[in-house]
């Protein structure tokens, strides 16, 4: 057996006790924090250990010092934003993937790894009625999905336009305009922002009392110039989880050559219920679409 290996197997047994504790409790326990940021920060900014500290030691620091300060997110009880509520199997395989360190970059760094991702990836396709010929990438949140899809978009629109963005960069392109209702999550505008896309080239178009977009406005919009668009739908806006009328929308943007980009942080799961599939009708004509935990282009 190799030397570090006891070290790991306490550190382990510690944070496996501490996990479980914590979620046998989730349905008794505060869903809000329940002591104030100065009580956190006396407890965890600690002066620098000026030695090694045992490794199960370093555990129960940890968790002592975090109480009252972690939300009960991973509960039943918890409402706040749409994050948490991960799987007994994918919290597991998530703390074997720690352990196992791989560099998941490259087939060569870590062939499992890379036919895992492909093989999630064909998967998720699959569950979410997207095209299999569709490229996809595992990122960190919608966040990424965005800025990535639409990479993609800006390539492919201004390569139309017989513009190289990848070599010359954005001085002197074409714009891009965006058409979008008022009902995108800012994350959509970091991502033009990051992108040099520039927030002012987003074009604001009114919403119906359901916040879904005006087929007509759109129609009109797209009407009125031909340079390279970009078309952003929702599936499940921000304040009430609207879904846009893909099946409408989609082939009158298609019909003017412009990119459609499809947010579905949380709302693109409906495809993967037998009876909520009808909101996303007609998604997969989309040119991406940026879910959590991936997004595909
Ligand atoms: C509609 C919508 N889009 C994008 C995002 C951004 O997702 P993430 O926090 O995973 O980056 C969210 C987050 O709640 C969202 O609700």
């Amino acid at each position: 057996m190799q030397k570090l290996a006891p070290d790991f197997r306490s550190a382990l047994d510690a944070a496996f006790d501490r996990a479980i504790s914590h979620l046998e409790h989730l349905d008794e326990s505060s869903v809000a924090a329940t002591v104030d940021v100065a009580t956190l920060r006396a407890r965890i900014n600690k002066p620098l250990a000026q030695a090694g500290v045992p490794p199960p030691q370093v555990i129960e620091d940890l968790v002592r010092d975090v109480d009252g300060g972690l939300l009960g997110s991973a509960g039943g009880r918890f409402y706040g934003w749409v994050i948490g509520g991960a799987l007994p199997a994918a919290v597991a395989a998530d703390w074997l993937t720690s352990a196992w360190q791989q560099n998941a970059a490259l087939y060569a760094c870590s062939p499992a790894a890379a036919v895992v991702e492909e093989t999630i990836g064909g998967w998720l396709k699959e569950i979410l009625g997207l095209p299999q010929q569709a490229s996809f990438a595992v990122v960190t949140g919608c966040q990424m999905a965005h800025v990535t899809c639409l990479a993609a978009a800006r390539h492919a629109l201004l390569s139309k336009h017989g513009w190289d963005v990848e070599s010359n960069g954005l001085y002197g392109a074409p714009p891009i305009r965006i058409l979008s209702s008022s009902e995108r999550h800012a994350s959509f505008e970091r991502a033009v922002r990051l992108l040099g896309l520039g927030t002012a080239h987003i074009k604001l178009l009114p919403v119906d009392d359901e916040c879904r977009l005006v087929p007509d406005a759109l129609e009109e919009e797209l009407s009125k110039q031909d340079g390279p668009t970009l078309v952003l739908l929702q599936a499940g806006d921000i304040n009430i989880g609207a879904y846009d009328s893909f099946e409408k929308l989609i082939p009158i943007a298609k019909r003017y050559g412009a990119w459609v980009h499809v947010d579905g942080a949380f709302g693109l799961w409906a495809a993967a219920s037998p009876h909520l599939r009808y909101l996303v009708k007609g998604i997969e004509a989309a040119d991406s679409w940026a879910t959590d935990w991936s997004q595909v282009a």
